[in-house]
This record gives structure tokens, C-alpha cells and sequence, in this order.
């Protein structure tokens, strides 16, 4: 049976340590000139109905360094954008390759595709969750903290956004303590509260969700498809930006993340991005290696050579 990963808890907690483990591998042998073959002949197709920049090139380029190939499928420019049923897209893209990317609106279309699909689904961005980015994001955390059981991991800003639900889906899975720090009209909702079961409450006052924080993270204000609520949503949520001063409150040690993209001056300022605390650029290159091991553990052994 094909195994997908639509969200974190589509992987057991032993099939993520395992995973974790093969990523730092993976990284080191990189470092080391070393490359493995595991994906040899196999193909990943990355579907895109939103765009891009570091999801489609870390699988593209992490595909490549296992000895496989990907290819990309973008909404414009195919008949996705002319409404194309998610199913047969779906139904058609796995008849060529071994596995999909998808990246897409609401949680029904990912599922729907999902469904459809006759090979291994990844979901690389959905409005449920962003769970490719918090494996990346939890490899920083163990790398520079040495572990996220235990921790506490303020998340600032839009805590409706998919990257907020899949750290909220991951407060639970991995036993961290997240705190929430928005305001009521950007507060997570209450089933995806109800899920993480006390992992992770809502804090409306920035310094409070900050205070004495192992990781202090952000994402953007304004999601892809929100761009008409942006004038709303930066009034709503201004004083939940991440700045020096109150990174200043969390502990000494703490990093800070984000994603990426990130609205310098808005939801993260320019300078603690670029400051000491700043593990951001890490977490966008362990997107590559964390997902190069999450290829493997689901497409299976490489094609033999005939
Ligand atoms: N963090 C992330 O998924 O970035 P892209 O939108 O550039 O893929
Ligand atoms: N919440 C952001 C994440 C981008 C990687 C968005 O959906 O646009």
C-alpha cells in the first residue's frame, strides 16, 4: 500500500527518529562530497498551485543528489488552471512517476488528490499544514539545541496560518511546550487546540509567549491567496513582530525561525533575521535533507539498471 504524508502524524514517532537521523546523515555526507544512489531511476513529480522558491528547488535538488529526477507541474501553464479535477490530475500524474509533491489551497483538495493517486503523496503546503517545513524546522531545533522534547517554542503572529497548525499538530507529536502569542482574532482554532492536548495554549501578550523561550518563531502575516486582507492583518497584528526586544525576552540560548519568505520589517525585522540568534538560514537548507530522507523512507528501494 502507498504511504503518503499529508501531515506529521502520517509518520509514526520511531519512522521520525529514523528520519532524523538519516537527514543529519545525509547532510554530513554531503559536506563530504559523498552521494548516495537510493532514488536511482525514480522520479518525483512536484505539483504546484502556488508558488515557490525554496520547496521546489529542495526537492528538486535533493531528488537529483539521491539519483533520481523531478519534475514540475505548475498551475499556470497546465490545465490545472483551466479546472482540471484535483482527482485526474492525479490519477494521470502517477501513471508517470513514482511519487507527488502537491501543493495546494484547501485541506479537501489535497485530500481529493490524495485519494486519487496511485503513488506516495507529499503535501508540500496545504492550508492544514506545512509538515515538509516542521521537519526542518524540529532538524534545527535537535541541531542547535540538541532535542525539542521539553523545549518551549513561541510561535508569534498568524496562529491560523498552516505553518502555526503544523507546529501546533507537532507540540503534541514531539512534546514541546508551544505558546501562542496572538491576538484573539488570529488565535488558532479551537479544534486544532483541542488536538494538541495542552501542548500548546494561546498567549496574547508577545512578552509572555516569548519569556524564557528555547525557539522564538514567526511566519508571515498575510498567507498566499490572502493578499486582499493584508492592510487588515497588519493592523490586527501589529506588536506581534518578532524584534530584538523581544527576542531579548526569551533565553539567552534561544533561536529564532522563520520559514521563509519573510516580510522584513513586518511579522520578523531585517535584523534578527540576519542577527546572532538567527537559525533561519539553516532551517531553509535542512528543508533539503529532511526531505531527501522523507523520499526514501517513502518511495521505496532505487530501480536496478537492466
Ligand atoms: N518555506 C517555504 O515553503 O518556502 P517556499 O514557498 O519558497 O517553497
Ligand atoms: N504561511 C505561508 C507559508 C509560506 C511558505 C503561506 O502560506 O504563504
Amino acid at each position: 500500500m502507498k504511504r503518503d504524508f499529508l501531515r506529521l502524524s502520517d509518520l509514526s514517532a520511531t519512522e521520525h527518529e529514523t528520519l532524523f537521523h538519516r537527514a543529519v546523515q545525509l547532510k554530513k555526507e554531503r559536506a563530504a562530497g559523498r552521494r548516495h544512489q537510493t532514488m536511482n531511476g525514480k522520479i518525483l513529480a512536484l505539483v504546484f498551485e502556488k508558488a515557490s522558491t525554496r520547496t521546489r528547488l529542495s526537492f528538486e535538488a535533493g531528488m537529483m543528489q539521491l539519483g533520481g529526477s523531478a519534475v514540475v507541474l505548475d498551475s499556470q501553464g497546465s490545465q490545472m488552471a483551466r479546472g482540471e479535477p484535483p482527482e485526474d490530475t492525479a490519477r494521470v500524474t502517477s501513471r508517470y512517476v513514482d511519487g507527488i509533491m502537491y501543493r495546494t489551497f484547501s485541506e479537501e483538495r489535497l485530500q481529493l488528490f490524495a485519494k486519487a493517486a496511485t503513488v506516495p503523496v507529499i503535501n508540500g503546503l496545504s492550508d492544514g499544514g506545512h509538515p515538509v517545513q516542521l521537519l526542518a524546522d524540529i532538524m534545527t531545533v535537535r541541531e542547535r539545541l540538541g532535542g525539542i522534547a521539553g523545549k518551549r517554542v513561541a510561535f508569534l503572529g498568524d496562529c491560523t496560518s498552516n505553518v502555526a497548525r503544523s507546529w501546533i499538530e507537532a507540540a503534541r507529536l514531539f512534546g514541546f511546550e508551544l505558546r501562542l502569542g496572538a491576538p484573539d482574532a488570529y488565535a488558532p482554532s479551537a479544534s486544532d487546540l483541542r488536538d494538541a492536548r495542552g501542548a500548546a495554549r494561546l498567549v496574547n501578550a508577545p512578552a509572555e509567549a516569548v519569556r524564557d523561550a528555547d525557539v522564538v518563531c514567526t511566519d508571515v502575516w498575510t498567507s498566499m491567496g490572502q493578499e486582499e486582507e493584508s492592510a487588515r492583518r497588519r493592523t490586527a497584528l501589529a506588536g506581534y513582530g518578532v524584534d530584538a526586544a523581544l527576542v531579548k525576552q526569551a533565553a539567552a540560548h534561544a533561536i529564532v525561525l522563520h520559514c521563509l519568505p519573510a516580510h522584513r520589517g513586518e511579522e520578523i525585522t531585517a535584523e534578527v533575521i540576519d542577527g546572532p540568534q538567527s537559525a533561519i538560514f539553516d532551517e531553509a537548507e535542512n528543508r533539503m535533507h529532511a526531505q531527501m530522507a522523507l523520499v526514501e523512507l517513502l518511495l521505496g528501494a532505487p530501480r536496478t539498471p537492466i
